[in-house]
């Protein structure tokens, strides 16, 4: 699939594209996302979690848990959110392929993982002015 870029100017349309992408993935997918503090992030795991027809009302951005798993859509999804960890062992630790094998796994600040999936579907976002958004989607070689 081609990468892809996009602009969004409210929640609501990163929620959008990201419930456009969810709607693609397969068992084992994985989505890795880099962007600073409220670049909007876990909207776009709202919307990923939309896609795979879970209720969006369950995704949040808690301040202790770093491994959440949400059920009752057409694939689990396990939304992780590395923000608070900074010992790379302790993220490897964490088993996240794994954990992940049978849904889809979101990965909120990836760029802390040691070891990042091979073949991720990366996201980027970054701030532009006001609400806007840049969103950069790349998909993995097919090759690999
Ligand atoms: N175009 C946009 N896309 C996404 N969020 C937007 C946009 N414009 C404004 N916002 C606001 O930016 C904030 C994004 O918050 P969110 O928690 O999704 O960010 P995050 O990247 O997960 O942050 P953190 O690093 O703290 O986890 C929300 O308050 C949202 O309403
Ligand atoms: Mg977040």
């Amino acid at each position: 699939m081609a990468d892809k870029t996009i602009t969004t100017h409210s929640e609501a349309e990163t929620a959008a594209a990201a419930r456009e992408l969810g709607a693609t993935l397969s068992a084992g997918d994985a989505v890795l996302l880099f962007g600073d503090l409220g670049a909007g992030k876990t909207a776009f795991v709202r919307g990923l979690a939309e896609g795979l027809r879970i209720d969006h009302r369950d995704v949040t951005s808690p301040t202790f848990t770093l491994v959440q798993e949400y059920r009752g859509g057409r694939l689990p999804l396990v939304h992780v959110d590395l923000f608070r960890l900074d010992d790379p062992r302790e993220i490897d630790d964490l088993g996240l392929e794994e954990i992940g094998a049978d849904g889809v796994l979101a990965i909120e600040w990836a760029e802390k993982l040691p070891h990042p999936p091979h073949a991720a579907i990366e996201v980027c976002i970054a701030h532009g002015d006001g609400d806007a958004r840049r969103l950069t989607i790349r998909f993995p070689d097919p090759a690999v």
